[in-house]
């Protein structure tokens, strides 16, 4: 991959409640970018709890764990997976990583700033809930994509985590990623609900980046241990990632977005 020299785009992938799809997405919208002939460095921020290289049945021969906990070489970590796509592994299962200290954090802040050089977009996967390793790649990225279900609770946790990121970080500006949607009048009323209330009670004004339908094939490529996107290219999911991806691919071509 030869650098590009202008610096990435970069994307943190969160939501504060879990198992609201956000790996699932990161993983196929970073195949989704490859496949529009960016160049995609995925970062599983699951730092806890990696799941990028499960959901790709990659076996990486070293991850994020083994940078900053042993000093390996940070180009080791990253495992190619095509000309236009690389991941970053995270570690499963290694309390050390859960919550890295400030000296740790630091490493990190050099290490993803050393392999990310070269790439369109870095999309970073992040854990659920509000922990300080996940506030770090939300405030390590330029661009904040909150993934939110229509589930009361991932709106009131989708909301929580704005609010902190907005009252502790000083970030205001966010995007909404709407998934398990299954018709356009939810989407609108999700959207709606999340924005008045941003708009109200912080002075935000969260932007809408995708939707992503509600889609059995979604779990079936998870079970396969694939993308969707290419394991069933003609499903709903994988058409609401590719539109998805050009919105992700207009942040990346205009840093001023
Ligand atoms: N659009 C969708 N339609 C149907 N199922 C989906 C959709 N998006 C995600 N899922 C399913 O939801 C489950 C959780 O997805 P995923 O692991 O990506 O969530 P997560 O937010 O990363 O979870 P965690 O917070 O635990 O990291 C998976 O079984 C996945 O197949
Ligand atoms: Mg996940």
């Amino acid at each position: 991959m030869k650098p590009t020299g202008q610096a990435p785009a970069t994307v943190s992938i969160t939501s504060g409640k879990g198992g609201v799809g956000k790996t699932s997405l990161a993983v196929n919208l970073a195949f989704a970018l490859a496949d529009m002939h960016r160049k995609v460095l995925l970062v599983d921020g699951d730092l806890g709890l990696a799941n990028v290289d499960v959901m790709l049945r990659l076996k990486p021969a070293k991850t994020i764990e083994d940078v900053l906990l042993q000093g390996q070489d940070p180009h080791c970590a990253l495992t190619r997976i095509s000309d236009h796509l690389a991941v970053l592994p995270g570690s499963s299962g290694v309390p050390a990583m859960v919550a890295p200290g400030s000296e740790k954090r630091s490493q990190l802040t050099d290490f993803l700033t050393c392999v990310m050089a070269g790439f369109d977009v870095v999309l970073l996967d992040t854990a659920a809930g509000i922990g300080d390793d996940v506030m770090w790649f939300n405030t390590f990225a330029r661009h904040t994509v909150i993934v939110v279900s229509p589930e009361p609770t991932s709106l009131t946790d989708a909301y929580a985590v704005i609010k902190i990121l907005a009252g502790q970080y000083g970030r205001n500006d966010f995007k909404l990623v709407l998934n398990f949607i299954e018709n356009a009048e939810q989407g609108r009323a999700l959207f709606q609900t999340l924005h008045q209330a941003a708009q109200r009670f912080l002075n935000l004004d969260p932007k809408l980046l995708g939707t992503v339908v509600r889609d059995p094939k979604v779990n079936q490529a998870v079970i396969a241990q694939t993308p969707f996107l290419h394991n069933t290219p003609g499903c709903p999911a994988a058409a609401s990632v590719r539109q998805l991806a050009r919105a992700v691919g207009a942040l990346a071509a205009d840093p001023a977005v």
